[in-house]
This record gives C-alpha cells, sequence and structure tokens, in this order.
C-alpha cells in the first residue's frame, strides 16, 4: 500500500507544553555525579553542571519531578535542608550507597530556576507522615510567621517558592514500595492529603498515584478523583527486538487510552492524566545490579531504536492532547539517564534528540491528520525479565502528528518511518497554502542499535535539509528508522 498523509487546517486544541517534562531521583548517578557535582570543572559555584544545564536549555524542560521514585518513599524532607554540614549522612535504603543530603529542596528549586522549569515535588507515603507533607508545604509556599516558613527564610530563602505541582506517593500499588497498600487504602490517604494540603495552599495541583490497573484506577477516581487534578500512570518497555520496541509505543497509547476512557466514564472532564514516568528499561535490572553489590545504577544505554520510541511517544501524546497534559521522562541523566555523563564529559543520547526534535520543531497547536500504511502484528516480551509482554494488531509502520505554531505561522507535519528501508509517502495538505521552501528535521541512523557514545557523541542528532518546490500535493522519501519534522512555512 502507498502511504498517504492527509492533514486538514482545522485546529483541534492546544498541545500542553509539560509533555516534554522530566523526572530527577536520587538514584545511582542521576542527582550526585549527574546534574550535582561540586567538584567537576564543569560546574558553577552551586555544583550545578553548566554542560547539562545548558542542553537541558535548549530542550526547554518544562517541568521537573522530584525526589523519586522509589526514592521518596523512604525520604524525610527535613534531611535536605539546612547547612550542608549539618544534614544527615543517611544509607539511600531503596537504591543503595549514601545519601548525602547535599542536594535537598533548596538545590532543588534553585536547579529548576536555572534550567527555568516548574518544580514538582512527590511526597512519601511510605516511612513519612502527613505531617511532613503539610510541613513540607509550608516550607514551600507560605509565608507566614510560622515554624516552617520562617526555617525557609533562616535558610537564606525570603520569597515563598510557590510549588504548584505535588504528587502523593509514589507507585504504592506495587509491592517493592515502601507504603504498599491497597487501592481502597490509597484513595482515602489520597482524599484525606489533598483535602489537607489543598486547605493549607489552595493553588497546588494534585497528582495521583495511578496504575496499569483499571480496579485500582476506578476505586481511586471515585473516592478522590473530585479533589484531584491529575492521575498518573508509570510505563518501561523496550527489548532487544527493534520493532518490539517501537511497536510498545501503540502500547503505551492502549493503555493511556484506558485511563482516559476511565475519566470520562466517570465524568471526572477536570481530571487530565500525567505520564509521569516513561522510558525504554530492559537492559539493565535493579535486581541484577543487585542491592548486595552496594549500589544500584541502572545506567541503560541507549540506541536509535530508543529514540524512535520516544519520537513515537510524542505522536500519542499529541493525539491524545485533550487528556494527556503532562509527562515526565524517567530520567534525566545517568539513571534511566538520556544524557551520560564520564568523569567531566558528557554525551547526548537518541532520546536526548528526539525531545530537540519535537520540543524545538513542532507546533502547540494540533491539526487534524490522518495516516494510511500498512501495519503489522506483534507478540512480544519487554521490560525487565519480560514483565511487560503484550500481544497487538494493526501496528502501523508510518506514524505522525501535525501541529502549528502560531507564533511563527509554522506548520509542522512530523512523521515516524519505522521501517527498516525507505519508504514513499505521499502528502496531503489541499487546503492549506504552504511556502515553496520548507524545513526537514530528521533524526536517523544507520542500525537499530546505532548509539551516540564518549568517542563518537554526535553520531545520531538532528539533521536538516532544505526541501524545495513543495505544494500542497507532494511525494516525500522518509529514510528508513526515521523521525521526521517537516516545517512549512505559512
Ligand atoms: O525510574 C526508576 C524507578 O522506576 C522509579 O523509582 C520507580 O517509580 C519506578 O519503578
Amino acid at each position: 500500500m502507498q502511504t498517504s498523509v492527509k492533514v486538514w487546517p482545522r485546529k483541534l486544541g492546544k498541545i500542553n507544553e509539560m509533555i516534554y517534562g522530566h523526572f530527577t531521583e536520587h538514584l545511582g548517578r542521576c542527582i550526585y555525579d549527574g546534574i550535582y557535582n561540586e567538584k567537576s570543572p564543569k560546574s558553577d559555584s552551586r555544583g550545578f553542571r553548566k554542560d547539562i544545564v545548558e542542553a537541558i536549555k535548549r530542550i526547554k524542560c518544562p517541568i521537573l519531578r522530584w525526589p523519586g521514585g522509589n526514592f521518596v518513599s523512604a525520604y524525610h524532607w527535613e534531611d535536605g535542608i539546612g547547612p550542608l554540614e549539618k544534614r544527615p549522612q543517611l544509607p539511600n535504603y531503596i537504591w543503595g550507597g549514601v545519601e548525602s543530603n547535599r542536594f535537598g529542596t533548596d538545590e532543588f528549586i534553585q536547579y529548576c530556576r536555572e534550567i527555568d522549569t516548574e518544580p514538582y515535588l512527590a511526597v512519601s507515603l511510605g516511612t513519612a507522615t502527613l505531617d511532613e507533607a503539610i510541613s513540607w508545604l509550608e516550607y514551600c509556599n507560605l509565608d507566614t510567621p510560622t515554624k516552617y516558613s520562617r526555617m525557609r527564610k533562616e535558610n537564606g530563602h525570603p520569597e515563598p517558592y510557590g510549588v504548584k505541582y505535588w504528587g502523593i506517593g509514589n507507585e504504592v500499588y506495587g509491592p517493592w514500595q515502601v507504603g504498599h497498600c491497597s487501592a481502597a487504602e490509597y484513595a482515602e490517604k489520597l482524599r484525606q492529603y489533598t483535602q489537607f494540603m489543598k486547605g493549607v495552599d489552595r493553588s497546588i495541583k494534585v497528582i495521583a498515584v495511578g496504575a496499569d490497573d483499571p480496579n485500582w484506577d476506578l476505586t481511586v477516581l471515585k473516592h478522590a478523583g473530585h479533589l484531584i487534578d491529575y492521575i498518573s500512570i508509570h510505563e518501561y518497555h523496550g527489548s532487544d527486538d527493534y520493532l518490539g520496541t517501537v511497536a510498545s509505543v501503540y502500547y503505551c497509547e492502549q493503555r493511556l487510552r484506558l485511563l482516559e476512557a476511565l475519566i470520562k466514564h466517570l465524568r471526572l472532564d477536570h481530571v487530565k492524566i500525567s505520564f509521569d514516568e516513561w522510558n525504554v528499561w530492559y537492559k539493565i535490572s535493579a535486581e541484577k545490579e543487585g542491592m548486595d553489590k552496594g549500589i544500584v545504577l541502572l545506567e541503560e544505554p541507549y540506541a536509535l531504536k530508543d529514540g524512535l520510541f520516544a519520537a513515537g511517544i510524542f505522536v500519542v501524546m499529541h493525539r491524545m492532547a485533550d487528556t494527556v497534559q503532562m509527562a515526565n521522562l524517567a530520567q534525566m541523566v545517568n539513571a534511566l539517564g538520556m544524557i551520560k555523563t564520564k568523569g567531566d564529559e558528557m554525551v547526548l543520547t537518541p532520546i536526548y534528540h528526539a525531545f530537540d526534535l519535537f520540543v524545538n520543531h513542532t507546533g502547540r497547536t494540533r491539526l487534524n491528520m490522518a495516516v494510511d500504511c500498512d501495519t503489522y502484528d506483534i507478540n512480544t516480551r519487554t521490560f525487565v525479565e519480560g514483565r511487560n509482554s503484550f500481544k497487538l494488531n494493526g501496528v502501523p509502520y508510518v506514524d505522525g502528528s501535525a501541529t502549528y505554531d502560531e507564533e511563527k505561522q509554522v506548520l509542522s507535519v512530523a512523521l515516524i518511518n519505522y521501517y527498516q528501508r525507505e519508504e514513499e509517502v505521499r502528502l496531503d495538505l489541499s487546503g492549506i497554502e504552504v511556502k515553496k521552501r520548507a524545513v526537514l528535521n530528521v533524526l536517523t541512523g544507520s542500525a537499530p542499535d546505532e548509539m551516540n557514545d564518549f568517542d563518537n557523541p554526535d553520531r545520531i542528532r538532528v539533521q536538516k535539509k532544505v526541501l524545495d518546490n513543495c505544494s500542497t500535493e507532494m511525494f516525500l522519501k522518509l529514510d528508513p528508522m526515521s523521525a521526521n519534522v517537516i516545517e512549512f512555512s505559512l
């Protein structure tokens, strides 16, 4: 079948830029020896790696989730504030190694200011209490002459931080989580935490723990849906099999659509989905690295196929823009990181470049688009130890989205060619007047497993080509295994 793509000029709504968010956890070398390293000549006086800051600014991180992940469930925020020399050194109870607490709330907020992003804090439902969640909120957001607000001022931060996004717990549906509980128990905790926290600061937005389980999600939404703002979902996929990896994009879409259907069924239109943790993760497991070996690093290597997976996730989030209004790649640096460091060097993986492609070359207004192409069926084993196996029929070889940048007056057509061969696409833009010259931005490589490494950090990145003689009907040849964004000036 000839692959054909049709774009209509009709605007379907806005894409929330918060879908391009990130996540940093006290896990391996994500924070220490990652974004924060007081000893590196690449760092500023606060210990923030400047090369990483610059790289993050280039992809305009809109929101940053912290401090976990699983880590948060055994975290007490007060350990991470005040004079550095007084902060306790503790075991990192979740991932091994020592937690020095040198990077705490004040450092995190300064980091967010530095990269110009909204902070998103997750509170612990493991070893911490409701009291601690409230005092953390007071420390961050209140300007009252009260204990924790004063404490922030005494620590040198007179102005409240105004942290808007608060997650209540992390993955408490799983037996691996400190604070594991039933859906009903979680739903009641969520109700109490949200009611109390919003009572202290009404301006906050609350993110609930959702699971890849409709029974959990229904219980949570029915009990506390009227109080919360977002429900989260976590998905990790991938395998050594190329199609297995890229097809998992459509498994994620299925799960997101199921959650969307539950929200609609309960008529909770104000509740949006936060795709709070998503990434490729199958090569390196915490179990294999082992707590008994001291520390879990999870430095998963990322290749071209993983960059295409990320591009595919962005297309899905464009399609579901009405409901999916926040997402955080797990994670930013080293541990499951889209950026890797070795000493003072840094490598940007294909996943980072997929962010570059979509953040910098697509618009925030969604247009109507249809793709007609051949499909395949797949039965695959993914994730660490094959835990997320799935079967899918009708997976497309080509997918994409159309967006419009109101300010620049640019139409962006994103097209992913998942075929391992070149594919010709007929692009129908009838009804849209485009200028003859367009720019094609392409992310591709020569093999699914091709990577950027410290010897050759620029092998895979977004390349630009000029397209001449563009018209309302055109034929484009897409490179094998490529994510493309064509920018048409109107
Ligand atoms: O991102 C790594 C871990 O994956 C997070 O700590 C946890 O939330 C998830 O299971």
